[in-house]
C-alpha cells in the first residue's frame, strides 16, 4: 500500500494537448491576492525545483470520462504544487510593492521519510541566518506578515528554530501552511477529556494526535494553517470543455442511494486509532451494506464513487490523504476524532453550515458501544444524507488542486484566506508620500 505516495488522477478529455500546456490560461486574470514568489538558491531548495520542476507532468495513457489509472506523486508534494502554479499564475507579481503575500517555497521536495526532514533542520542547511539573507523583502513587519511557507507536517520541522519552530521576530509574523494546524483551546480541552476519560487503554493515539495540533502549538509554529491533502488534478481548459469532476455522481450515471446508504472503509485496523479501526471493521464487516477494503488504488477511488459514506478513523496522525479522496469522488466523510473534523476548516466552509459535508461519530461513545455505525450512518433519515452529499459536492471544488489558475480551487481558497488574515492582522504601514 502505497501511502506515502499521492494518487494523482488525471483526467482525460479529447483536448489531451492541453496537458502539455498547463501554465497558459485564458481566463482574464481574477486574483484572491497578488503573491511575490522567491526565487530561492540550495541549500534552501532543491536542485530541480523552481522554475523548471512540474509535479503534474505524469499523464495517464488512457482516455476516458475520467481515468481511475493512477499516477504515483509523492502526496507530500504540497510545496512543489503550491511552488508549481504560483510561479504560473496570473497573480504573481514580480513587484514586491505590489504584493499581498510573498511565497517562500523552502525544502519544496517532497521527502518520504520524516527522518529526511529532521536530518534537514539538523544539518543547519535551512539555518535562520540562511533564512534570513534569503528573504529580503521580510525585514519590515507590515511585509514580514504577508509572507508563508509550505511543509506539509509541521512537526518534522521542530529543528528548523528560529524562523519556523520557536520563530523570533520577524518570523513569529509569518504564515504556515501544512495538512494540520492548532485546534481551539475548547476543542483541545474537550479532546483532553476524552483522553483522560478513554477507559480502552489505548488513550496513547489521542495523545500523540494531541501532541501534533494542541495550543502549545501554536506558540512553536504560530499561524499555522491546514489544507487538504492533494487529490485529483485536471486544467481549468478541462471543466470549460465540458468535463464532469467525479464528484458530480449523476453526470457519471451513478445514483446516491440515500436510503438504506452505503458505507466503506479503506484501509486496515494495524495502525493509527487501532482501537476504533478494530472496531470499525468488525462492526462493518457484520454490516449488510458496509465493506472493509485495503487501498486499491485507482479501483478504490472507483469503490468510493459508489458508497455514501466513508469511514475515517484516525490514522497515524488527524489528518488523512484519503479524505481528499473521498471529497473527489463524492463520498461523505466520516469521522471519530473531533481533531481530523477540525482540520482544514477554511475548505469545509463552503459546506454551509458548521458542519455541513461530514460526519463526527464522537469516539468514545462510539467506543463504548452506545453508537454504531448503524444507529450513526445505516438508520440517517434520507433527507439529512442527501443534504450531507450535497454539501460534498459544495466543497469539493475548493478541495481540488488544478493545474492551473482556477477560481474556487484550494489554492484561490488558500489565498484567499492567507490575504484576509494577513489584513487583519498585518501591522498598519502607510506608505510615505515623496
Ligand atoms: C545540505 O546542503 C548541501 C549543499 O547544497 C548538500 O550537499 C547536502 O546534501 C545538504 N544536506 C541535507 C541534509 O539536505
Ligand atoms: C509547551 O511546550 C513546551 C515544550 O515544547 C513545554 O516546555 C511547555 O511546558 C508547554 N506548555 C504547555 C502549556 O503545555
Ligand atoms: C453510554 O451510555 C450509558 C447509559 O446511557 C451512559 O451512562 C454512559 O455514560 C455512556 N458512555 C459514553 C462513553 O457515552
Ligand atoms: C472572481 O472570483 C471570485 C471567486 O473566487 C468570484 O466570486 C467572482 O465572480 C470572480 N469575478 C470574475 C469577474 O470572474
Amino acid at each position: 500500500m502505497s501511502l506515502n505516495y499521492l494518487l494523482v488522477t488525471l483526467l482525460s478529455t479529447a483536448a489531451r494537448s492541453q496537458w502539455k500546456l498547463p501554465a497558459v490560461s485564458v481566463r482574464p486574470c481574477n486574483c484572491s491576492a497578488r503573491v511575490y514568489v522567491y526565487d530561492l538558491e540550495p541549500p534552501l531548495t532543491d536542485p530541480g525545483y523552481g522554475e523548471a520542476h512540474n509535479p503534474f507532468h505524469r499523464r495517464p495513457d488512457t482516455p476516458g470520462p475520467w481515468d481511475p489509472n493512477e499516477q504515483g506523486e509523492h502526496m507530500y508534494a504540497l510545496t512543489s504544487i503550491l511552488e508549481y502554479r504560483l510561479r504560473r499564475s496570473c497573480c504573481r507579481t514580480t513587484d514586491p510593492e505590489e504584493a499581498d503575500l510573498f511565497f517562500a517555497p523552502i525544502a519544496p521536495r517532497p521527502r518520504e521519510r520524516a527522518s529526511l526532514y529532521f536530518e534537514l533542520c539538523q544539518s543547519g542547511n535551512l539555518s535562520a541566518k540562511s533564512v534570513r539573507l534569503a528573504l529580503r523583502h521580510a525585514r519590515e513587519p507590515w511585509r514580514a506578515c504577508r509572507h508563508f511557507f509550505s511543509l506539509p507536517h509541521h512537526y518534522h520541522f521542530e529543528q528548523c528554530g528560529g524562523w519556523f519552530a520557536h520563530p523570533k521576530p520577524p518570523y513569529e509574523l509569518m504564515m504556515r501552511v501544512g495538512y494540520l494546524h492548532s485546534i481551539t483551546p475548547s476543542l483541545e480541552r474537550r479532546v483532553r477529556a476524552e483522553a483522560l476519560n478513554d477507559h480502552t487503554a489505548k488513550r496513547s493515539h489521542l495523545w500523540k494526535d494531541l501532541s501534533k495540533v494542541s495550543s502549545n502549538i501554536s506558540s512553536t509554529y504560530p499561524n499555522l494553517i491546514s489544507v487538504p491533502y492533494p487529490s485529483v488534478h485536471w486544467s481549468s481548459g478541462q471543466t470549460r470543455a465540458g468535463f464532469s469532476p467525479p464528484w458530480e455522481r449523476e453526470q457519471h450515471g451513478l445514483d446516491r442511494p440515500v436510503i438504506s446508504p452505503t458505507m466503506l472503509f479503506v484501509g486496515s485496523a494495524a495502525h493509527g486509532d487501532v482501537a476504533v479501526r478494530a472496531l470499525v471493521v468488525k462492526q462493518c464487516e457484520a454490516h449488510p451494506r458496509c465493506t472493509v477494503s485495503p487501498w486499491r488504488g485507482g479501483a478504490s477511488l472507483l469503490d468510493k464513487q459508489r458508497a455514501v459514506f466513508c469511514l475515517e478513523p484516525s490514522g497515524d496522525s488527524p489528518d488523512r490523504k484519503s479524505v481528499s479522496d473521498d471529497v473527489a469522488m463524492g463520498c461523505i466523510p466520516v469521522f471519530f476524532s473531533a481533531i481530523s473534523s477540525g482540520l482544514a476548516p477554511w475548505f469545509w466552509a463552503a459546506a454551509g453550515s458548521a458542519g455541513g459535508g461530514y460526519v463526527l461519530i464522537e469516539r468514545e461513545p462510539f467506543l463504548a458501544g452506545n453508537v454504531t455505525l448503524e444507529s450513526e450512518l445505516g438508520r440517517m433519515p434520507s433527507a439529512r444524507v442527501a443534504a450531507l452529499g450535497h454539501a460534498v459536492t459544495r466543497v469539493a471544488h475548493g478541495f481540488q488542486y488544478s493545474i492551473d489558475d482556477d477560481p474556487g480551487d484550494a489554492v484561490d481558497v488558500l489565498l484567499t484566506g492567507l490575504h484576509k488574515m494577513a489584513d487583519a492582522q498585518c501591522p498598519h504601514h502607510t506608505h510615505q508620500q515623496p
